[in-house]
């Protein structure tokens, strides 16, 4: 039996906003902080612990707020110091915290750090980004950037390259830099002061270089995740800031593995509190293209790695739990299906089960609660994300290796936007997102899929959202049971048990648009448990089969 300490952020639910599409309050078309206070009861009703603020701070916007200008100060199109402040508070008298997004790996390219940086050669502040020599006008070498091209800029008046692991307009900072470092971990307590109760670590696990990344032979393919001393950096954060706090932290982590994990989420607190691992959310990737050529993915594979992290950090470290963020699409187009609306509200609650019931904190994306899709992308003026334009630019008119109808089904697949068209509010024009023109259009299907139509009803995606957070709560199976995974090699089910002192949880979902009745269900002894939730009406369940996409929990006092 894992004997970690009950803390607050295991049991907790954490909603994510996502601030420009979440509400707008002033008709500017972009979402704002009075508009979240303006819904914070909703928040309320739907149970959640703390909020996940995605970035709010001064930001050029080339990436929607993680291209941070300044850390200290609130970015003009959201609001102001005093509404976010008002914010804190009006979300502490609920008993809801708030998480804040700290984007330390680059700033902006409009940061005053980088401005001086880039001034001259000898500025003080030049070795506070990552600077090298290129070659005969070549970048230093031919590491590629997260959003295509290469990771290295030329820069005048310097005459040099620096780094960025994303866009351009994104520098890479030099955390092996004792200033940068402190520069950091300063601006971290005056929020901590200011009463945030924590922070989402932007690819916190890409801040240590590798030297050969750096070096002028290093080749493509080259690693950017868990540098040499990702973890001392992490160890020390924690010695100067977050141990002196009550506060939680996730470290977004791409290519993050289990033993890494075990030491960036330990349950001895010495580095943050848990991490986003990405591999289930890769399962649908192309091995040579990557997200831009998705293909489908094996029930199995989701099973195994699901299961891995399970068992893997059980006993010495936290999970997180998610299946959507701002990054990713819509969890009922991707695993679920959105084809008919029966199914679409039948599979949203079925992978909401699924996951959220398995051992780790939730973090659930707005507009997940309420089963929102995919969005129709038709056309490239569609979009709106820096990731799809620069991808397009360099796979389908540099290297044409993507035609661009090709391209573009693979956006409506998987293209970030999809994540990020307007909240879903109700049916009035712009689904009540704005009364002025959305930044991005809303998804056509607002008039069918919105939160009005579904707050009062027990029986919607929401209100088995709000019922899975309620057992959360009142069963502590949930949050602290081991994990066992049962008829594993089934291709359409996922059945796993969880244990906790005399309870027992059976967790059953049917992955597939088909009745499963060829389990041997009865060894599942289904008879002696509790129904404690299900997308069906009870009189329709049987024992001996499972309805399509159907999911049923049971509890077991053994
Ligand atoms: C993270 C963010 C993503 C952003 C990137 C660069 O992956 O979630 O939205 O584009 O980092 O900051």
């Amino acid at each position: 039996m894992a004997a970690e300490k009950k803390q607050w952020w295991r049991e907790a639910a954490v909603y994510q906003i996502y601030p420009r599409s979440f509400q707008d309050s002033t008709g500017s078309g972009e979402g704002d902080i009075r508009g979240i206070i303006s819904r914070l009861d909703y928040l309320c009703r739907l149970g959640i612990d703390v909020i996940w603020l995605s970035p709010v701070y001064e930001s050029p916007m080339v990436d929607n707020g993680y291209d941070i200008s300044d850390y200290e100060r609130i970015n003009p199109l959201f609001g102001s110091m005093e509404d976010f402040e008002l914010l804190l508070k009006s979300a502490h008298q609920r008993g809801i915290k708030i998480v804040m997004d700290l984007v330390v790996n680059h700033t902006s390219d409009k940061h005053p750090w980088f401005i001086e940086s880039r001034s001259s050669r000898n500025n003080p502040k030049r070795d506070w980004y990552i600077w090298r020599d290129g070659y005969a006008g070549d970048p230093p070498n031919k590491m590629g950037s997260v959003f295509s091209g290469s990771a290295w800029q030329y820069d005048e008046p310097g005459g040099q390259f620096y780094l960025h692991f994303f866009a351009r307009e994104q520098p890479d900072l030099n955390w092996d830099n004792p200033q940068v470092r402190d520069a950091v971990y300063s601006m971290m307590k005056r929020w901590f002061d200011k009463g945030v109760d924590g922070f989402r670590m932007d690819v916190i696990n890409m801040i240590s270089k590798f030297p050969q990344v750096l070096a002028s032979n290093g080749g493509p393919g080259a690693s950017m995740s868990n540098g040499p001393e990702a973890h001392e950096y992490l160890r020390e954060m924690n010695r100067e800031v977050l141990s002196h706090y009550d506060i939680m932290t996730v470290g977004e982590m791409p290519g993050v593995t289990v033993d890494e994990a075990k030491k960036y989420a330990a349950d001895d607190g010495s580095e943050l509190n848990m991490v986003f691992q990405f591999e289930h959310m890769e399962l649908d990737n192309d091995p040579r293209l990557g997200k831009w050529a998705p293909r489908r993915y094996r029930l199995h594979d989701l099973k195994a790695v699901l299961g891995k992290w399970q068992c893997g950090l059980y006993g010495s470290a936290w999970n997180s739990l998610y299946w959507n963020n701002h990054d990713q699409p819509r969890v009922v187009s991707r695993f679920g299906d959105d084809s008919t609306e029966e199914y679409r509200v039948k599979s949203a609650k079925m992978l909401a089960a699924c996951l959220y019931l398995m051992r780790g904190t939730p973090f659930i994306y707005q507009g997940e609660e309420l089963g929102m899709t995919n969005v129709p992308l038709e056309k490239i003026e569609d979009c709106r994300d820096i990731e799809i334009f620069n991808a397009y630019r360099e796979l389908v008119e540099e290297k044409k290796l993507l035609g661009p109808k090709q391209f573009m089904e693979a956006v409506k697949k998987r293209g970030r936007d999809n994540a990020r068209t307007p909240m879903q509010w109700d049916i009035s024009p712009n689904s009540g997102f704005t009364a002025g023109k959305p930044w991005i259009p809303v998804n056509p299907n607002y008039q069918t899929i919105n939160a009005a139509s579904q707050v009062d009803d027990p029986l919607s995606v929401f209100g088995f959202y709000r019922e899975l957070i309620r057992l959360r709560k009142t069963n502590p199976v949930i949050v602290y049971g081991d994990y066992e995974l049962l008829f594993g090699d089934d291709e359409r089910s996922f059945i796993y048990r969880r244990r906790y002192e005399d309870k027992e949880l059976l967790v059953i979902c049917n992955f597939t648009r088909e009745s499963i009745v060829d389990i041997d269900f009865s060894v599942l002894n289904l008879d002696n448990g509790s129904l404690l939730i299900t997308n069906y009406d009870e009189a329709e369940i049987m024992n001996d089969r499972l309805l399509p996409w159907e999911t049923r929990v049971l509890l077991f006092s053994v």
